[in-house]
């Protein structure tokens, strides 16, 4: 079984945006295999700078919504996106520096994307659609 199931709380009806998600899940369940079983810590590296690189892929995809439909929410929408890039980053610093990934970091990551796609990206799920982005 996945570390992250994707359920129907997670979408926002908007199927780029959901495709986006399925892929941030997927690279989180996949960094959960290798820990599982016991991949060293330079494939664990590589995977956690593919989150990193995919998060702010989707971020500016996001943010570039916003932008162009005049999105009233995005300032602070944006300062959440910031502060999660920063978390992932102290993650991969943590990591360089040797540190193992414990279970308290899978828990963190999954309510780390969970929690933002749940709180804030359903926030402009209405919005969004109304302006037709699929
Ligand atoms: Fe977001
Ligand atoms: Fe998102």
């Amino acid at each position: 079984m996945s570390f992250i199931s994707w359920t129907d709380d997670l979408s926002v009806h908007i199927p780029s945006v959901d495709a986006q998600h399925k892929n941030l899940v997927g690279i989180i369940n996949n960094l959960y295999d290798s820990m599982q079983v016991g991949k060293a810590n330079g494939v664990m590296r590589k995977i956690l700078g593919d989150l990193a690189d995919y998060t702010v892929t989707h971020f500016s995809y996001e943010e570039r919504l916003f932008k162009q439909y005049a999105y009233p929410d995005a300032a602070t929408h944006q300062s959440s996106h910031a502060s999660l890039v920063t978390q992932i980053r102290e993650l991969q610093k943590q990591l360089e520096g040797g540190a193992p990934i414990s279970i308290k970091t899978f828990s963190f990551l999954k309510k780390w994307l969970t929690e933002h796609i749940m709180k804030d990206d359903q926030k402009y799920s209405q919005f969004l659609r109304a302006k037709g982005i699929q």
